[in-house]
């Protein structure tokens, strides 16, 4: 089964918008498999962002995810990368379709909210540097009979 990685970023939580945010997450039927609310440290933020390492916003960047509390959530269910982009909308919020979550919550591009991996490489990538193995859940709810074929 597809799994992602998803965070929810500082402004989400100096918002108070992270209840509203998971619960879009939850009601799409994708199971939360693990979640850790943290102060994200340096080392973590340059490794979770290297792919931008060299364009110059990284450390603003850098500087951001690490300035105030984060929610890093882990995320099952068939082709949930693809589906929670969708969800999250475009990168710049103001671009962003009404409807999604930055389209509907953000106004600037460095806060943009929440964090989604962008490829299935990506999210076995960044799940490993945010959650341990023993720190997602495998479990059942009953009502996946009414959600999943
Ligand atoms: P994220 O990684 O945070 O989920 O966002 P994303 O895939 O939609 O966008 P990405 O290209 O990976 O960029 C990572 C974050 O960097 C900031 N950014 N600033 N100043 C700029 O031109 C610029 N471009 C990107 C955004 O906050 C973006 O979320
Ligand atoms: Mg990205």
């Amino acid at each position: 089964m597809e799994q992602t990685l998803i965070l929810l970023k500082p402004d989400t939580i100096q918002r108070s918008l992270s209840g509203q945010i998971i619960n879009r997450l939850e009601q799409t039927g994708y199971k939360i498999i693990g979640m850790k609310f943290m102060k994200l440290p340096m080392d973590k933020a340059n490794e979770h962002y290297n792919e931008h390492k060299n364009k110059p916003f990284f450390n603003d960047l850098v500087s951001f995810i690490t300035s105030s509390p984060i929610i890093a959530i882990a995320i099952e269910g068939p082709n949930c990368v693809e589906k929670i982009r969708s969800l999250m909308g475009k990168t710049n919020p103001t671009d962003a379709a009404p409807g999604t979550i930055r389209g509907d919550f953000g106004m600037s591009l460095s806060m943009n909210l929440i964090h989604g991996s962008d490829s299935v490489e990506s999210a076995n990538r960044e799940l490993k540097i945010f959650f341990d193995d023993n720190e997602l859940y495998s479990y059942n709810k009953n009502i996946d009979e009414w959600i999943l074929e």
